[in-house]
């Protein structure tokens, strides 16, 4: 068999629904060997479903499956493995308690037979994972176990564990939404590898410069719709907005309203017990105020929040709110304070689930609609998340769904109407846009906005210059836990962010 065919894959007239959803109604995708092809769309758009779809977690009502010209089927990811096809999932679920290289080849362990007996062989394994993981350069160590790593680390790996199949086609949903720069940088190094050897690859991203860099080819969709692919050096970040969401997006970032007044919060002399922590973080929130955080992955910048938050202990330091000095023992003495934290690993610490939309948004604040018996006043509850799945545009078919059928995107916006509605003092949001697309950032951007204006302290954790730049007053940076410099907004730019993320830091030889 000879015949040549321009598409290692081709998926035709794809249309799938799900109850009150159609997610997928009549989609096509053709992807060529050795190229990288990008994937857009809103959230909700369809992008997951259609790449469950293609790796046999999802069956698709009607349409049709090509693998260089051949028609095929799978019914479980397994065959499509068999069949050339990896994938990088966007909501990632390792194993916490196993290590990295057990997470790595799970189900596929190597076997050492012994007569009629085989065992596991941990030696191979472990020379496997480390000869994979230094010829891609990632300083992971094999033996560490999942639940002690970072999520860029747990991403990384995953990326590790996509490239160690051999595949001819690579899917990767969000691979970068943890990593930062320079991370991406390395990602991006390893794509390029991949492409040169042929391999295909599916890319998911809401980032458009990363797309417009890395991307040969953009396919978009908009509602379930195929709207068109396109040459990327046909295209631009507006052309690509504007077939996105269907309008043009003129703006970004929305005008800022806010001014900073007095000062509301003030963080005195933070030390983490641990010795990579945190150390002697000082700084102070005014009210109206949006304090950008900025730095580098391992910069502990996660670590601090959740110690002001109650989640982690601290060795030294106050914390002062309205002039007074204030324990914070717990998040339930946070939340007392009016502190809410929207955490960055949404599924480990924020997500319930199996509980519907309605309830992941009321449930931290159930205290606010029962009466004076305990019970709760469920209409108003009601009324308050109507309010706020229309105003973030969250896309579900109604609010009794389970949550976990959301795209990935909304399940975001829910958890942020969780800590809107608790009317918090101090909002501090842990990279808040991570995953969203590029309307609903805006919608956020204005509510931070729109909360400062109020007279609320915001703190945002972003790792996206650009974001901390359009909508910070000032810009913390912290290289290594500490505070390497707070930045005006006027002030501010790229470089000076960057240059003070590693200031800290000993040089090391870049790859
Ligand atoms: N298992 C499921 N059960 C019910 N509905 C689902 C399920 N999976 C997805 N959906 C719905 O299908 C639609 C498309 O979701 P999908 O996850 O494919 O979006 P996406 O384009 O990947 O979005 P995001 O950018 O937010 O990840 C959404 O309306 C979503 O709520
Ligand atoms: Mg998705």
């Amino acid at each position: 068999m000879s015949i040549q065919n321009d598409y290692v894959l081709e998926m035709r007239n794809i249309t799938k629904a799900f109850p009150g959803v159609k997610a997928l109604d009549d989609v096509m995708l053709r992807v060529r060997p050795g190229t990288v092809h990008a994937l857009m769309g809103e959230n909700g758009a369809g992008k997951s479903t259609l790449m469950k779809i293609l790796f046999g977690m999802y069956s698709a009502d009607s349409g049709e499956l090509l693998l260089n010209g051949q028609p095929v089927r799978f019914d479980n990811p397994r065959q499509a493995l068999d069949a050339g096809i990896s994938m990088i999932h966007q909501e990632l679920h390792p194993i916490p308690h196993r290590n990295v290289m057990e997470n790595m080849w799970l189900g596929r362990y190597p076997q050492r037979r012994f007569g009629p007996l085989s065992f596991v062989d941990h030696a191979k394994m472990y020379a496997d994972t480390k000869r994979l993981l230094d010829d891609l350069q990632m300083e992971i160590d094999p033996e560490t176990r999942v639940g002690d790593l970072s999520v860029s680390h747990i991403q990384s790996m995953e990326v590790a564990k996509a490239v160690s199949y051999n595949s001819k086609i690579i899917i990767m949903d969000e691979p970068t939404s943890s990593l930062t720069e320079s991370e991406v940088a390395h990602l991006f190094r390893i794509i390029n590898r991949l492409r040169s050897q042929g391999v295909a690859i599916i890319y998911i991203s809401h980032k458009m410069e990363e797309i417009l860099k890395i991307a040969d080819e953009v396919s978009i969709m908009r509602d379930g719709k195929h709207v068109g692919t396109w040459a990327s050096n046909e295209l631009t970040t507006n052309l690509i907005i504007s077939r996105m969401v269907g309008r043009d997006l003129t703006n970004l970032y929305p005008e800022k309203t806010n001014t900073p007044a007095d000062v509301l919060m003030q963080v005195e002399g933070l030390t983490s017990p641990l010795p990579k922590g945190f150390k002697n973080v000082s700084f102070a929130l005014r009210r109206g105020e949006i304090l950008g955080i900025g730095g580098l992955v391992g910069a502990q910048r996660t670590e601090l929040v959740e110690a002001i938050f109650g989640l982690r202990l601290m060795e030294a330091g106050r914390i002062v709110i309205n002039d007074h000095a204030v324990t914070i023992g717990s998040p339930v003495d946070a939340k007392r304070h009016k502190i809410a934290l929207l955490t960055e690993d949404r599924r480990a610490t924020g997500i319930f689930p199996i509980m519907s939309v309605h309830d992941n948004t009321i449930i931290a604040n159930l205290r606010h609609y029962a009466n004076w018996l305990g019970l709760i006043d469920y209409a108003e509850a009601r009324k308050d998340v109507d309010e706020n799945v229309s105003r973030l545009r969250v896309k579900t078919p109604t609010v009794r769904t389970p949550i976990r059928d959301l795209s990935g995107g909304n399940q975001q916006k829910v958890l942020l109407a969780r800590w809107l509605l608790t009317e918090p003092e101090v909002l501090i949001l842990d990279e808040p846009t991570r995953g969203i697309d590029v309307g609903a950032k805006y919608e956020i951007y204005a509510l931070m906005i729109e909360l400062a204006r109020r007279g609320k302290g915001v703190i945002m954790i972003s790792s996206e210059m650009p974001e901390l730049l359009g909508i910070s007053d000032r810009i913390l940076v912290m290289c290594e836990g500490r505070v390497s410099g707070i930045l005006d907004r006027q002030e501010a730019d790229q470089e000076k962010i960057m240059q003070l993320a590693t200031q800290f830091m000993e040089p090391v030889a870049s790859s």
